[in-house]
């Protein structure tokens, strides 16, 4: 069993519009809010960075979960925008908060599914042994993607958002994940330089190709409508559920026309679906605990509730969580 103790969420001050976006680059108001849902998103300040955002979420989570830094026996951060190449952000996350020396790594590359893929291996160590395990998803990926491509800068923004798990006694309980991966898709939406394949080097700084995304938009938007309804599908099924009986669904934020897909092909109310891609943009794995924690604080969410969280990213990796509260 896996217990949701405590909920935390973080962006930072900064607010980028869409209007502020058609000042820097050939793009309208319109044409984003249209496209995409997107009316703002929020970036981090020149002095923050991936871990900055991280311990600001995680601080929250603690503060709900009634624990301090020392109360965590294991730390997951899921994130495609860590603090550093290497080591990971989980170390300086696991420092940063004064964590005692418990196991502190990272699930890197799972694009906007690395949360709840992470929910999945939480709960699974807390199988082998009971622990109270920090989950995190963070972006920050203004600092890293390229502010000229008008294709791709619109849709992002940074933020974070944190869970703290034990195996009882919590908010909420995890009653399942279901997860999976499509490698053949892998080229459908990925970031090659910088890897051993296409190493960073003059050639790819100069051709700006170190901070490219390729991206086939479309289909990555059929795959993330199919993946993340029937992943919900599944989850509830597998717990003898259905649609019907589940009170709020939180997808991965990453365009409002997603958004609504899933929700038709899921057959379920507007009001049963929560929506902040308006406000933040595609924050990557930090949509879903983020969302999670507004949805929480905003009263969306009450005892009893079945919460169906829902992700879809590069790989690619989907992954969904029913979730009791
Ligand atoms: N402003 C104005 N025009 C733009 C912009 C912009 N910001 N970006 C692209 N355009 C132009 C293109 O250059 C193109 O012009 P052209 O017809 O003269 O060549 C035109 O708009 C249409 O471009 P398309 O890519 O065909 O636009 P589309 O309607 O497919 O929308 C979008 C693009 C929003 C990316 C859509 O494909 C989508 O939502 N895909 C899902 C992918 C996604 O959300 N990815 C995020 C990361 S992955 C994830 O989180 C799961």
């Amino acid at each position: 069993m896996a217990s949701i103790l405590g909920f935390g969420g973080y962006v930072p001050e900064r607010v980028m519009t869409n209007d502020d976006w058609s000042e820097l680059i050939d793009t309208t108001d319109e044409w984003i809010t249209s496209r995409t849902g997107i009316e703002r998103r929020r970036f981090a300040a020149d002095d923050e960075a991936t871990v900055d955002l991280a311990a600001n979420a995680a601080v929250v989570a603690l503060a709900d979960a009634d624990l301090t830094a020392a109360d965590i026996d294991e730390i997951i951060v899921a994130t495609d925008t860590p603090e550093a190449y290497t080591p990971d952000t989980a170390s300086f996350l696991q420092h940063r908060l004064g964590c005692r020396e418990v196991p502190a790594y990272d699930l890197g590359g799972s694009g906007c599914a690395g949360f709840v893929q992470a929910l999945d291996v939480a709960r699974a160590r807390m199988l082998l042994e009971p622990k109270r395990i920090l989950v995190v998803g963070v972006e920050l990926i203004s600092r890293l993607m390229s502010w000229e491509d008008r294709s791709f800068c619109v849709l992002f923004g940074d933020a974070a958002g944190a869970v703290v798990l034990a195996p009882d006694g919590g908010q909420a309980e995890i009653l399942d994940v279901v997860a999976g991966t499509d490698g053949s898709q892998a080229d459908i939406l990925t970031l090659k330089t910088g890897g051993t394949r296409h190493p960073f080097n003059a050639e790819s700084l100069a051709s700006g190709a170190y901070h490219r995304l390729d991206m086939d938009g479309r289909r990555v938007f059929r795959e993330a409508v199919h993946r993340m309804s029937d992943a919900v599908i599944e989850v509830l099924a597998r717990n003898d559920k259905t649609v019907a009986d589940v009170a709020l669904v939180i997808p991965h934020q990453a365009n409002k026309r997603i958004i609504d897909a899933v929700q038709q092909k899921l057959g379920v109310d507007e009001q049963h679906v929560y929506v902040n891609v308006n406000e933040y943009g595609n924050t990557g794995s930090a949509t879903v605990p983020f969302a999670l924690w507004e949805a929480k604080q905003k009263g969306r969410i009450h005892q009893g509730d079945l919460v169906a969280l829902t992700a879809f990213g590069a790989g690619f990796h989907w992954a969904a969580a029913a979730v009791q509260f």
